[in-house]
């Protein structure tokens, strides 16, 4: 059996990528080792095979005798670690949901529902680093990957909604703990069926703009509002959110040589987990709907095209009802007025699941067959 080490197995999408691999049974193919950087010799967890004592992330030696690491620890362990374990010999297969090493020529980004035969190409020319994607990018090609692998997308631009999540476990608690804020304020005259709503609304408003508003993570209210910027600014206008768009989206598909352009708006809302985007794609030809609906439904099995109607849509094409699932709807199917080779879609994703665990563990499946 393979040795595995599992690093960062305990933060959010640590957590996810455990339920799942558990989930999957995956945890019966390999011996599984348990490193930590924050409790060393603390008990590992069992995952069927008994327990054990966690082992030290930032030990080279330990590290060097696996023969497959896959962390979630973050990019700062991924800088600091993966080159030293190189540096020693390491010739191991690295799994790694940071963003670290994701543009580099020895990596691949992925996503094997839509890139396996970049990742079967790299494979067999003896590539031994798997990068997990940016997963606005991940989810859009989950919807998309029809189109894209027919060769129809001129260009496309993303309007996004992406959930408290991607910005971390700690933002998701600060979110709640705003919409809690929000409705405190307005508790009382909300209990009375005469109260105001210009009233209501004038609380609601002042407690989001009051300086003890909580903001410690996101910097600024989210609740009842949003932030219509995700990531660094690369002054150049674009945020970095924005720019792995066409950056990743070439990479993973393998067409950094000719790149579709990919671009838009990153905006935080408050969901809890699931990203949505709003998609204008330009056809590189006039491709009747139906044939759209048929490339887009048989590209994998967990995109689900949702007919373009208000009851189907308002009801299975929302985070509510992709939260926890790998279903990735796509819907709004529709030709747009400026002309018949432009649609518009929309599609929702469960970031911490196609956007961030779900292609590791399936990596790690491919690298033990
Ligand atoms: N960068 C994403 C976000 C999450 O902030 O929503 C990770 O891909």
């Amino acid at each position: 059996m393979k040795r595995v080490g599992l690093i960062g197995w305990r933060g959010m999408v640590g957590s996810v990528l455990m339920q799942r691999m558990r989930e999957e049974g995956d945890f019966s193919l390999i011996e599984p080792i348990f490193f930590t950087t924050s409790n060393l010799g603390g008990q590992a967890p069992d995952v069927g095979q008994g327990t054990s004592l966690l082992k030290d992330a930032k030990n080279i030696a330990d590290l060097k005798v696996m023969d497959i690491i896959i962390t979630c620890q973050g990019g700062d362990y991924t800088t600091e670690i993966f080159p030293q374990l190189r540096a020693a010999g390491w010739s191991g297969h690295w799994i790694d949901a940071a963003s670290s090493l994701r543009m580099q020529d020895d990596t691949v980004i992925i996503l094997d529902p839509v890139n396996w035969d970049v990742i079967k190409q790299s494979l067999s020319c003896g590539g031994r680093n798997w990068i997990g994607g940016n997963c606005t990018v991940s989810l859009m090609l989950m919807a998309l990957g029809g189109l894209f692998k027919a060769d129809l997308i001129e260009w496309v631009t993303a309007m996004t909604y992406q959930a408290a999540s991607g910005a971390g476990a700690q933002n998701m608690r600060e979110l709640l703990v705003q919409m809690g804020e929000a409705h405190r304020v307005a508790k009382g005259l909300l209990e009375d069926p005469a109260s105001a709503i210009l009233d209501i609304d004038r609380e609601v408003a002042g407690i989001l703009r009051d300086e003890t508003f909580p903001t410690d993570n996101f910097g600024v209210p989210l609740a009842g509002s949003l932030i219509p910027w995700i990531d660094k600014d690369l002054g150049n206008g674009q945020s970095r959110e924005e720019w792995k768009g066409q950056a990743e989206t070439n990479k993973i598909l393998g067409h950094v040589a000719t790149p579709v352009p990919v671009d838009g708006l990153c905006v935080r809302i408050g969901a809890m987990r699931c990203h949505s985007q709003a998609l204008t794609i330009k056809l590189k030809q006039d491709v009747p709907l139906e044939d759209i609906h048929g490339l887009l439904a048989a590209h994998n099995d967990w995109v689900k095209v949702v007919p373009n109607q208000r009851d189907i849509t308002v009801k299975d094409l929302t985070p509510v009802a992709v939260t926890g699932t790998l279903t990735v709807p796509v819907g709004r199917l529709r030709k747009l007025a400026m002309g018949p080779e432009y649609i518009s879609a929309f599609t929702v994703g469960d970031q911490l699941l196609w956007g961030a665990a779900e292609p590791l563990r399936r990596m790690l499946r491919i690298l033990l067959e």
